[in-house]
This record gives structure tokens, sequence and C-alpha cells, in this order.
């Protein structure tokens, strides 16, 4: 016997991922629909070799249903999450808007799995931030092993990450590059994003960070260990998919490049590529697709006392969202609702 699962906002880049993973994964799926919003009715989908079509979120009820993962945006999920979890049907959110609530497991399976058993505080469980997702893989071993003080992060995040158009507005831009009379303004980001970088993700804060920097910081802390300081700086590049992130980590004692590259070799969702020649290391495009987490250039930092320095690529849509939320439901399966 499988599970009855819903996928919330499946027209769109996370939700559709979503269901090529749950194929790819041979999740035990006895039942599945898929929502979005009135607008796309009957839009066709794909779940492994079927062809599904989507019904309205606002009408659809969740009573019978056993895990709903929702990749729909913070308004909508506010409106739609608690009737489905008041429907007994447990929400895996990949919203932001749970995941600083204390009483809702914020959850990366590789990291800290035994969160699972606060789901039931109130049926949800939420899903990181893309670029949190990513970097807690890397950092949980090593700060097992020597303990994380300090990390700093620069992230170069993919358009992918602000749903689908932006994907197109990098497309149509690019395009509009070539093509006199196609030129395109900017309309999703505050700046043209082709053949350009933006230091801007989510809104600025009074601290003159921004959000998406500091839901890094708290996210990690929950995640991992509140002791850990984290700065970042989160930046929007030209790339349709994958997030890439370069971490200087500072630690209480000392670790060894060496020794961290046999321990994130050993690691789970970690896969090293580190060669120290042209071309050894894992650049975004090389991830679509992937599962992993590849970590490459990883080098002593000799300007502090115990300091490491690391390159961490993922595909945002698969460990940053779709793949991390089925992971849980995996994990709620096997831990909690044990049907499959
Ligand atoms: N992209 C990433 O890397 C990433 C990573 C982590 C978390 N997330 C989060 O995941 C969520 C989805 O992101 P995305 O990139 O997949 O966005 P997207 O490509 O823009 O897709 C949005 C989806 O939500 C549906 N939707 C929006 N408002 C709705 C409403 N009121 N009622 C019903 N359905 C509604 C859309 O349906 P229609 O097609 O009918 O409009 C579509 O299926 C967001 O919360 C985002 O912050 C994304």
């Amino acid at each position: 016997m499988g599970y009855k699962i819903v996928v919330v906002g499946a027209t769109g880049n996370v939700g559709r991922e979503m269901l090529n993973i749950l194929a790819e994964r041979q999740f035990p799926v006895d039942e599945i629909a898929v929502l979005a919003s009135r607008k796309s009715l009957g839009t066709e989908v794909s779940f492994g070799d079927k062809t599904l079509k989507t019904q309205d979120l606002a009408t659809f009820d969740f009573a019978g249903w056993d895990i709903a993962l929702f990749a729909v945006g913070s308004e909508a999920t506010k409106e739609f999450a608690p009737k489905a979890a008041a429907a007994n049907c447990v929400v895996i959110d990949n919203s932001s808007l749970y995941r600083y609530d204390p009483e809702i497991p914020l959850i990366v399976p590789e990291v800290n799995p035994d969160a699972i058993t606060m789901y039931s505080n109130k049926n949800i469980i939420a899903n990181p931030n893309c670029s949190t997702a990513q970097m807690v893989v890397a950092l949980k071993p090593i700060h097992d092993r020597a303990k994380i003080k300090r990390v700093v992060v620069s992230t170069y995040q993919s358009v992918s990450g602000s749903g689908k158009d932006a994907i197109d507005e990098l497309w149509d831009q690019t395009k509009g590059m070539y093509v006199p009379g196609q030129e395109k303004a900017p309309r999703v980001y505050p700046k043209q994003i082709a053949f350009n970088v933006i230091p801007h993700i989510d809104v600025f804060l009074d601290s003159g960070d921004t959000k998406e920097e500091w839901k890094m910081i708290v996210e990690t802390k929950k995640i991992i260990d509140p002791s850990i300081k984290v700065t970042a700086t989160c930046v929007r590049v030209p790339v349709f998919v994958g997030h890439s992130e370069s971490l200087n980590i500072e630690t209480e004692e000392f670790l060894d490049e060496d020794e961290a590259r046999d321990i994130l070799r050993e690691s789970p969702g970690i896969l090293v590529v580190d060669k120290r020649e042209d071309g050894g290391y894992v650049t975004p495009v090389e991830c679509v697709g992937d599962f992993a987490t590849f970590i490459s250039r990883i080098r002593q930092d000799v300007t502090v006392e115990n300091g490491l320095n690391m390159w961490c690529v993922s595909d945002n849509l698969r460990k940053g969202a779709a793949l991390n939320a089925v992971q849980i439901a995996e994990l709620l399966g096997r831990r909690v609702l044990k049907k499959g």
C-alpha cells in the first residue's frame, strides 16, 4: 500500500520537478492529484509516463489525502496549507511562511532527520530556502568533526530560484541583445539580468542585509546549531538552473584540507569533484537534473587560525526545493506513516 499524494503548484518550476522526482525515486504513490490556480485548470503535466490534468487548489478537498507537497508561494500557502493540515493531510511546504515557527520542523534529511518527530505539532513541515539547503549539506559533516564557528558565504544564484517568469526574463533579455526591436526592460528583477549580476535577492532589511541573506543566517542556526555565525552576500547571476556558493569556514579545531575532502566524500548527499587542474571542479550547468550537492575547490584558508574554503554547487530546483521536499516525504513515510 502506498500514499495518496497532492502536488500543489504543479504547473510551476518546483511543482514539475517534484513530479519528476517522485517518479524517478519510485515514491510509493497510490493516487496523485495535481493542483494549481483556476487559470491553469485542466493544464496537462507529466508524472512518469502518465499525463495528469491540474485541478483548482481553491476547490480541492484534502480530506483522505496523506501528504501535500506545496510549492505555491507564501500567500496561497497561508490560505490553503492550514486547510490541508486540518484535514489530516501532512503539508511539506516550500515557501518561507513556516520556516521560522519554532513549533514547525525545518528539515534537510541529510542533516537533521530527527526533527521529523515535531511534524505532528501542526501537521506542517518546512523546506528550507534553496541556498540554505545545499550549504547545510556541506557544513554538517565539517561541523560534526571540527565545530564550525563562522561561515562567510557568497552566493551565485540562478534565475529559476525566482520562478518561471524570471526564466522567461533572462531568455527574452538575452534574445533581445541580438535581435533589434526585441530589447526587454526588467520586470521581475530591479535591473537587467542578462549579461549582468545583481547583488540583491528578496527585500532589504533595516540591517542592510537582504531577506535572502537573513534566511541563510537564521535557517542554518535552526537546522544545524544556533551557535554557528553566518554572514552572507546573495547575488543573482544569469544562469538558468543551479546555485553556486563560495564558502569560507572557520572551525574551533584545526581540520586539514585532505581530511575535510575525505569527510565530505563519505557524507550523505555530497559528491566531491576536486582536482587541481583545468575543469577539475563542478559548474552549475553540470549539476542540472542531479540529486547531489557538489563540492569542489576544497583548500586551507591560511589567513585565519582554522580556515577552509570550498565551492558548493547544486540544482536549486532539486536539492534546493523539490528533491528535499520528496526526501522529507520519504522520511515521514519511513519513520512515521509507515505505509509504503
Ligand atoms: N525555485 C526555487 O529554487 C525554489 C527554491 C525553494 C523554494 N521555492 C519556493 O517554491 C514555491 C514555488 O516556486 P516556483 O519557482 O515553482 O514558482 P513558479 O514557477 O512561479 O510556480 C508557481 C506555482 O504556484 C501556483 N500558484 C501560484 N499562486 C497560486 C494560487 N493562488 N492558487 C493556486 N496555485 C497558485 C502556480 O500556478 P499557475 O501556473 O496556475 O499560476 C504555479 O503552479 C515558492 O514559494 C518559492 O519561494 C522555490
